[in-house]
């Protein structure tokens, strides 16, 4: 069952009908003013700090589910019909509905009683506000008289202390009207240390406003009927204490045929310290009065409109596919770069599952979205590579997340997460591969946020390789630590208590587990550190790494390797996890994918037989479950993944993010047709169809969908912010089409299901452009038999790196 469609030239997914199983969203905002966005106008809004800076409210986990936005309702007195254009809050039966969602921007349309209405939404590229445009049309024959409301209700910006510090917030609550109320300002905490204050307002006269949430709602009624559209009038009221609110009343008589469009502005504004007030207890408008005067007629949001689409057009416009494979097409172009884009923004922090309160920035998050952002703008991954480096500590270990705001690394989770370093190796070659930009690893950046001098980024990485090194365990396997890449294979930790973190407790000594996994990032991201020493003439530097990474391999090839497929890792007893001989969680796919990956086992077989396992054992319809059997109690010496019902999340659910691994390790041993199926299986327009089973918007990514052992096999959960958008961008782009960045240049080296006989790609490389056409006459699934560039055959697979402005043409055969 399907909730609506594609349409790719737009590059949007237009949804059919308000009810879809879960609020299907979109984030609108690039830089620094971010907005949640739904298919029925819910959501909230933020600048740069989901947790710090929220300016709307929204009320999670609440029912109706995704009940706060910014709502517009229609009420027209003479057919007594009250409804919203997105739905949402009210609920009236819609005549039409559509939701259109794009590259930054959503746009609803309604149509009740003949009066047709349409909501745009968007954050333009360069400024802190969202512009919601109505345009409201007679379609009927008769005159029409409506009065139309707007509503957002206002967060007292620290979102956790709103949610939580009741006593103190209906005290201090402020708002300030301007411009008979077209202007509704607000500034709670700003006489004291706060220096911004958000405005919701309009660019025409009104007929009322309100901004107190229980002036205009009534006593114990919602937002669903509200006392204030009911009556069909404002209330004026000024809110003091209590919950802050925006809403306008315009009243509107439109004759047959006629359009009325309004334009709503939703503006954060940040005044320096010393000019803050225009007058005592009144604040300087300048800066909300000049964002309004910039957005207060359609031409004016017509050419921020067309200049967001631009943007869009040019970003990516970096990598495109058209092959005869739509679905392929779609997500390539259009919405897997999409999804890259919003989890380097946002990592974690802030969606419809993540409260934006929690987790800031990961540091092997944001480290891994690079894989799928570095290409559209290495500028920002330039900095952001700097950010994470400074907030790793001066042993090599890091931060486990910072808040994006302060920069500074979050105490309460800390570190040990023995993964964490190496990813941040992983970062950089893959933005050196990207831009050439080796200026970045002379870079000062400091260690744990300043408190530690700085280095150079390249002593950063050496210190990230040394860590691994130096922290091995009993078998010479790399210690876990509190845990890897699975946050939940909590092996050091046992935790008894109700409440606890699984990941922090240290209630054992020693700390002794190991992870085989890690062992398999250190080879593979070791020898790209070893490559790249070797790139910067360290001769030595790059033979000592490649031996400690051959020493590694073979460690990993005996201590690791359980017969027919790799140990995921030892416990705090020197126990095996991911064994044949444990009872349950005998195999993990993380071990199998990053080994592989590695290229441990693929001179011997192991490989291979690895993968081979991973299809008899972990595979099912809807994806590849992380490990078998499912645990099926609560285990002291596993942890938080013991915790988790069977087939949910890391207990044997799908984990979206790690599939691509196994399409990559199934690419490099040249199995196309395998590496395409794993890639179909959890690709999310693949799946359009059993939208109902999988309920999660069907053009994003998400980070997990049930697995065979749970009643709801199938369900995904968590969307969008999932480290399966970076890798799955990187398999498809680098592996499947195999167009892959080295330090040396663009290698082609496609590996792809038989059915894909020839396929374009355009590429913009280090600032050429690389118009590349391959051919696959005879249906192979990897082998490149000629190359030519311009005409030229090339004498293998590596193109020469053209100048920066070249526009260049290469034919790819494969056979
Ligand atoms: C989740 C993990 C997540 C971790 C973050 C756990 O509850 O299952 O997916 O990485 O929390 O702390
Ligand atoms: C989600 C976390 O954000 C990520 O860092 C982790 O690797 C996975 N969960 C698996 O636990």
């Amino acid at each position: 069952m399907q909730f609506g469609y594609f349409n790719d030239a737009e590059r949007e997914y237009v949804i059919t009908t308000p009810e879809t199983p879960l609020p299907w969203i979109n984030y609108l905002g690039n830089r620094e003013f971010f907005s949640l966005f739904s298919n029925t106008a819910g959501g909230y809004s933020f600048y740069r700090d989901a947790k710090l800076r929220r300016i709307t409210r929204y009320r999670y986990n609440n029912e109706p589910t995704d009940n706060n936005g910014r709502y517009f309702y229609i009420k027209d007195g003479e057919i007594n019909a009250t409804w919203n254009i997105g739905w949402q809050p009210v609920r009236t039966q819609l005549d039409s509905y559509t939701c259109r969602h794009g590259m930054g921007y959503s746009i609803i349309e309604s149509e009740k009683d003949g009066i047709f209405a349409r909501q745009e939404a968007f954050v333009p590229i360069d400024d802190p506000c969202e512009i919601n445009r109505i345009t409201i049309t007679n379609h009927s024959s008769m005159p029409r008289t409506l009065k139309m409301f707007s509503l957002v209700e206002f967060c007292l910006w620290n979102a956790v202390d709103d949610a939580a510090n009741f006593q103190r917030n209906f005290s201090i609550g402020e708002v300030e009207i301007g411009d008979e109320g077209s202007a509704l300002y607000h500034k709670t905490e700003y006489r004291e240390r706060r220096d911004h204050y958000a405005f919701w307002s309009t660019n025409c006269p009104v007929n009322g406003f309100d901004t107190s949430r229980d002036a205009f709602c009534g006593p114990y009624r919602g937002f669903d009927n509200p006392a204030a559209v009911e009556q069909g009038h404002c209330f004026g009221s000024v809110a003091s204490g209590g919950a802050p609110v925006g809403v306008h009343q315009i009243d509107l008589l439109l004759s047959p045929g006629e359009s009325r469009s309004v334009i709503f502005l939703l503006g954060y504004v940040e005044n320096h310290r010393n000019e803050k007030w225009e007058a005592p207890n009144v604040i300087n408008k300048a800066r909300a009065k000049a964002l309004m005067a910039k957005y207060s007629d359609d031409k004016q949001v017509d050419e921020a409109f067309a200049a967001l689409s631009d943007y869009w057009k040019t970003m990516l416009g970096h990598f495109s596919v058209l092959s005869d494979d739509r679905k392929l097409d779609r997500m390539v172009n259009i919405w897997n770069q999409y999804q890259c884009m919003i989890t380097f923004n946002m990592s974690r922090s802030a969606s419809y599952f993540e409260s934006g309160t929690g987790r800031g920035m990961g540091f092997r998050d944001s480290c891994q979205d690079l894989f799928g952002f570095v290409h559209l703008i290495p500028s920002r991954a330039r900095t952001r590579i700097l950010d994470i480096a400074a907030t790793q500590f001066e042993d090599g270990s890091a931060y486990h997340q910072y808040q994006p705001m302060t920069k500074q690394g979050n105490l309460e989770v800390g570190s040990g997460f023995n993964d964490d370093p190496l990813w941040l190796i992983a970062a950089v070659t893959a933005y050196l591969r990207e831009t050439n930009d080796f200026s970045i690893l002379e870079e000062q950046v400091p260690f744990d946020n300043g408190k530690v001098p700085s280095q150079s980024l390249m002593e950063h990485l050496r210190r990230s390789f040394r860590y691994t090194k130096d922290h091995m365990g009993p078998q010479g396997l790399p210690l876990i630590g509190r845990a890897d890449w699975n946050d939940c294979l909590n092996l050091n930790c046992f935790s008894e208590q109700p409440g606890e973190s699984f990941q922090t407790v240290e209630n054992i000594k020693g700390g002794r587990a190991e992870s085989v996994f890690i062992a398999g990032m250190f080879v593979k991201y070791g020898s790209e550190y070893a490559d790249l020493c070797a790139h910067m003439g360290l001769k030595q530097e790059s033979a000592e790494a490649r031996n400690s990474v051959a020493k590694m391999s073979r460690t990993v090839l005996s201590a690791g390797w359980d017969g027919e497929w790799f140990i995921r890792a030892y416990d705090a007893n020197g126990e095996p996890v991911g064994s044949k001989t444990c009872d349950e969680g005998q195999i993990f796919i993380e071990s199998q994918g990053m080994c592989v990956m590695a290229g441990i086992g693929v001179e011997n077989g192991y490989a291979e037989r690895a993968l081979k396992s991973v299809k008899e054992r972990l595979d099912t319809e809807y994806g590849i479950v992380l490990h078998q059997p499912a645990y099926t109690s609560y285990r002291l010496n596993l942890g938080e993944i013991s915790s988790y019902p069977p087939g949910y999340k890391e207990n044997a659910g799908i984990f979206c993010h790690n599939n691509p691994w196994i399409s990559c390790a199934e690419a490099m041993l040249g199995h196309g047709n395998r590496a395409f199926e794993v890639y179909r299986k959890i690709t999310p327009s693949y799946l359009e169809e059993s939208s109902a089973i999988h309920r999660t918007e069907p053009y994003i990514y998400s980070q997990t969908i049930a697995g065979k052992d749970a009643p709801n096999f199938g369900e995904a959960k968590n969307s969008w912010l999932t480290g399966t958008a970076a890798w799955t961008f990187l398999f498809v782009s680098q592996y499947l089409l195999g167009i892959r960045p080295t330090l040396d240049g663009l290698v082609i080296e496609p590996c792809v299901p038989s059915h894909l006989h020839e396929f374009a790609v355009t590429r913009v490389y280090r600032g050429a452009t690389y118009l590349i056409t391959v051919t696959n006459p005879n249906g192979v699934e990897r082998g490149v038999t000629a190359v030519t560039m311009d005409g030229e055959v090339l004498d293998g697979n590596l193109l020469p790196v053209a100048p920066e402005g070249a526009v260049v043409t290469v034919a790819v055969t494969m056979g």
